[in-house]
């Protein structure tokens, strides 16, 4: 299990949750979001319409980060990425990522914007 810490800047609110190891993140905060404890939008699930936009950090921020050809393709055309970056790119807390295409493998802090 690892420990999800999900901070907004919008509605302030401190959230931490604990997921089990190797889930995709969107999976593991389906029923917060449902219930209403966690504003995160989310909308196909499938890692396809972009809606689902976080910015994270952990213990490996600051390397190097390989996408996914589908991630990289959503982020083009729904979180900014230049088209013709690299699979391959800088993991810091400011890179817009999908939590449909994040596996929880560490501790993460997720800023939900
Ligand atoms: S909810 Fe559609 S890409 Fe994540």
């Amino acid at each position: 299990m690892y420990k999800v810490t999900f901070i907004s800047s919008i509605e302030p609110y401190h959230l931490e949750v604990q997921a089990e190891a190797n889930s995709m993140l969107i999976s593991s905060v389906r029923s917060l979001v449902s219930d209403g404890k966690l504003q995160l939008a989310w909308r196909c699930g499938q890692g396809t319409c972009g809606a689902c936009k976080v910015r994270i950090e952990h213990a490996g921020s600051g390397s190097m980060v390989t996408l996914g050809g589908k991630e990289k393709n959503v982020m083009i055309r729904h979180a900014g990425l230049a088209a013709d970056s690299p699979l391959t790119i800088p993991d810091t807390p400011e890179l817009v990522r999908l939590a449909c295409h994040i596996q929880i493998k560490s501790d993460l802090t997720i800023y939900v914007e």
